[in-house]
Formats: structure tokens, C-alpha cells, sequence
């Protein structure tokens, strides 16, 4: 057992189209359990500090308007293996690649509108989860 922690972005494309509900839906009926979760607007450079590995790349303006265009749902996820189970629950990147089955296959729409984010490694998650719930936040949620 690896009991870990990820972190979740459900995405404006996926708020705007009504989505919010079964996604978390799918979440849940994984077996992933769901400790924390909040709706908000990121500001541009809230966008920006998320996605800073990606600033080189020419896709990054367009990823920080979009993440910025209207309300997200971010929630802290907790299981067995929570990271690599949430990955495949998402499917790949490319929501065209993905299979039916997944949140991007069923709710992402191309590359950039892909329904969701979730943390490519534990390291990240803690760093992730901390960007949007300060130690404070989730110790006064939890205990
Ligand atoms: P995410 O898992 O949030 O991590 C980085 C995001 O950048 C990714 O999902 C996509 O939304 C976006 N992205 C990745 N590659 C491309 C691309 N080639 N063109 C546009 N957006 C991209």
C-alpha cells in the first residue's frame, strides 16, 4: 500500500459544459476519495505560477488564458497509488486519444481542453496541493 495524495483541476471547459458533477462522480466510483475540494477563478498569474515548467513552451499563453477564462473545481484526492490511479482515470493528454472510459475521453474536448489536471508525480502533488490549500487551509479542514 502507497497511501498518497494528488491534486485535481477540474477545468473551465469542463465547469462551463455542466461536467462538475459526474466528474466527481467518476472520481469517487474509482475508489480515489475526495478530502478537499473548492470552487475559484485563477487570475492570470495564478495561471502562470501553476503551469512555470511550461513557460518556454508556445502553447503557454494560450494555457493561461484558458485556466484563467472562468471557474475551476481543485480538490485533493487520497487512495492507494492516488497519483499514477488518477492519471489513468484521466487518460492521456490528448483528450482525441483518449478512451471512453476516462474524464478526458468522455468530458475534454482536444490537447488544451482536457477536462482535467492532476499531478504527474507525488513530489509535484505536494507541491500542487500547497499552491491551492496552504497547510493551514487543510489543517482546519481535516484536523
Ligand atoms: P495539464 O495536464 O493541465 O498540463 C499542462 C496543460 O497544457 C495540459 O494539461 C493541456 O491543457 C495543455 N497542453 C499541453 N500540450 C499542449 C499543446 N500542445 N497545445 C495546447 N495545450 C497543451
Amino acid at each position: 500500500m502507497t497511501m498518497q495524495r494528488t491534486f485535481s483541476i477540474i477545468k473551465p471547459d469542463a465547469f462551463a459544459k455542466g461536467a462538475i458533477g459526474d466528474i466527481l462522480r467518476m472520481i469517487e466510483a474509482s475508489g480515489l476519495k475526495i478530502i478537499a475540494t473548492k470552487t475559484l477563478r485563477m487570475t492570470k498569474s495564478q495561471a502562470e505560477g501553476f503551469y512555470a515548467v511550461h513557460k518556454e513552451r508556445s502553447f503557454f499563453g494560450e494555457l493561461v488564458t484558458f485556466m484563467s477564462s472562468g471557474p475551476v473545481v481543485v480538490s485533493v484526492l487520497e487512495g492507494d497509488n492516488a497519483v499514477l490511479r488518477y492519471r489513468d482515470l484521466m487518460g492521456p493528454t490528448d483528450s482525441t486519444k483518449a478512451a471512453p472510459n476516462t474524464i478526458r475521453g468522455t468530458h475534454g474536448t482536444n490537447i488544451e481542453r482536457n477536462a482535467v489536471h492532476g499531478s504527474d508525480s507525488p513530489e509535484n502533488a505536494v507541491i500542487e496541493i500547497n499552491y491551492f490549500f496552504p497547510e493551514s487551509e487543510l489543517r482546519a479542514l481535516l484536523g
